[in-house]
């Protein structure tokens, strides 16, 4: 099928505004059957500027529908991210006795104080919906939070606290993460704060989650922090790390393995350049339990000048976490959400394959790379590296693939495309060493029209990354140094 050359870029699946700048997901709440999704948008243009929040919703947060702008920016200034609780009891007082309220929790970003060269230009502020987010309200009082004198103090994340019984909110600042908690969304009292002496530090914390999580395979509950910071990724500019450890209703401690880790530690959502800001879904029923992720895929060092021209970013799609006990530590997993399965056409399918050092796997078959899932794994790791491809007949080609003999995972955007719109895009990012000890490697990746999403062991070590091929890639190939064994290969095809 032929795109318009302007669309060339516009992924098939993954959620983009229809027009225009977007970046951090926000306010992402489920109620009635409807996942909701908002995002940081500016609607005049396609880079960063004064931010609204972008309304979106789903069935089963795979296509999604762009509804009208929710919140605009007003005289206190932009609305920057936040997020979003059904209250359910009406704790606020919103609500109308026919239907809870959702209630947004946003940080305010005052242009003018800023312009001004005031530090105190950020506080969090509140506003209501009472027509499952169509509309909204901004409260009277705002803001509920008024800047105690630090500069970067945005971005807040509420959840309803079970086990304390109250509203719980985790607010990034510079360096740390601020916790407050509230009886009614209105009234805030500073818990604590945490994050000072743990971690990467080289940029300013952003963006932050804050949830108990049941351990898999045990009846343990431990609380997660997610925490985005830009500069400073695994990988250069934006990305997001995490913390494990015990909340006790005011203070987190955070679990002797990740205490002290240096910039360069291995607790880490992704490990590739383009997923930021990823934060959880609230009010997901107890009967479903999941915890639902999904994040910006882009990168503060080049967002703003990738080749797209009508719209400019997207979102991963949305993802499942899990909290495993691996070794003396604590990790999340991450697996794409089972409802993209719903979508999915078997294209091929094979047991084992024996590879001659290189192979292209299924070329017989018709497939659309643009739309895709390929699994496989390769068992008895043991030559010094696995190279994967994806190509055209262009010659544009991304390079990935795992190095057994450093334990090391790679992708390489060198000549995968339009590169030169920024220094910092092209090149090979890499992490290891692998943590998971099998001697099978198993690969999983979403591929769409110019993004790739990498979910390694089973979901324990991500990689996320965006290319811009002129040609979308038609080819995929692996290679060793000798003859290797492929099992459980798949290639499934999305229909929407
Ligand atoms: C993260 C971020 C947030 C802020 C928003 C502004 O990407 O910088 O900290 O609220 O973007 O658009």
């Amino acid at each position: 099928t032929e795109v318009a050359a302007d669309e060339i870029f516009r992924p098939n699946f993954h959620f983009t505004p229809q027009e225009n700048w977007m970046n951090d997901p926000n306010g992402m709440f489920y109620l009635n059957g409807t996942y909701h999704l908002f995002f940081q948008y500016y609607p005049e243009g396609n880079v960063w500027g004064p931010m609204h929040w972008g309304h979106a919703t789903s069935k089963d947060m795979v296509t999604w529908e762009e509804l009208p702008i929710a919140l605009e920016p007003d005289e206190f200034g932009y609305i920057f991210s936040g997020s979003a609780v059904v209250d359910v009891d009406n704790t606020s007082g919103f609500g109308d006795g026919t239907t809870p309220p959702v209630v947004a929790i946003f940080t305010y970003h005052d242009p003018k104080g800023e312009a001004e060269g005031r530090i105190d230009y950020q506080s969090q502020a509140i506003a209501y919906s009472l027509d499952e987010g169509k509309t909204w309200t901004k409260y009277e009082a705002n803001p509920v939070i008024a800047n105690p004198d630090i500069k970067d103090f945005r971005d807040p994340k509420v959840i309803w606290d079970e086990q304390n019984q109250q509203w719980l909110m985790a607010l990034a600042t510079v360096d740390r993460n601020l916790f407050y908690g509230s009886p009614n969304l209105k009234d805030w009292e500073l818990l604590s704060e945490f994050g000072e002496a743990t971690g990467a530090h080289d940029g300013v914390w952003e963006c932050p989650d804050f949830f108990p999580m049941k351990v898999e395979n045990s009846e343990e509950i431990k609380w997660v922090l997610i925490q985005s910071l830009n500069p400073g990724g695994f990988n250069g500019g934006s990305g997001t790390q995490y913390f494990v450890g015990d909340f006790n209703g005011k203070e987190f401690k955070v679990d002797p393995s990740m205490e002290n880790l240096p910039e360069k530690h291995d607790h880490w959502i992704d490990y590739g350049k383009d997923n930021y800001a990823g934060v959880t879904w609230s009010n997901i029923p107890d009967s479903d339990g999941r915890k639902l992720f999904m994040g910006w895929m882009s990168n503060w060092l080049y967002a703003q000048e990738v080749p797209t021209e009508t719209w400019r970013s997207s979102m991963t799609v949305a993802r499942e976490l899990t909290l495993k006990k691996v070794g003396d530590t604590y990790r999340i997993f991450s697996m794409p959400v089972e409802e993209l399965d719903t979508y999915k056409e078997a294209l091929f399918q094979v047991d084992q394959l024996m590879v001659k050092t290189s192979a292209e796997i299924a070329p017989e078959v018709e497939k659309d790379l643009t739309r895709a899932e390929i699994k496989f794994e390769i068992p008895n790791l043991k030559q010094t590296n696995y190279e994967f491809s994806l190509s055209n007949l262009e010659g544009e080609i991304l390079k990935f693939g795992y190095k057994h003999s450093k334990k090391q995972f790679y992708i390489n955007r060198e000549e995968s495309g339009i590169i030169d719109f920024n220094d910092e895009f092209a090149g090979t990012i890499s992490y290891g060493p692998r943590t998971s000890k099998s001697d099978t490697l198993s690969v999983l990746m979403i591929l769409d029209r110019t993004s790739i999403e990498l979910f390694y062991d089973k979901g324990e070590t991500l990689m996320t990354e965006i290319f811009f091929p002129e040609k979308p890639y038609t080819s995929f190939s692996v290679k060793g140094e000798g003859d290797f064994e492929l099992k459980n290969i798949e290639i499934n095809q999305f229909n929407f």
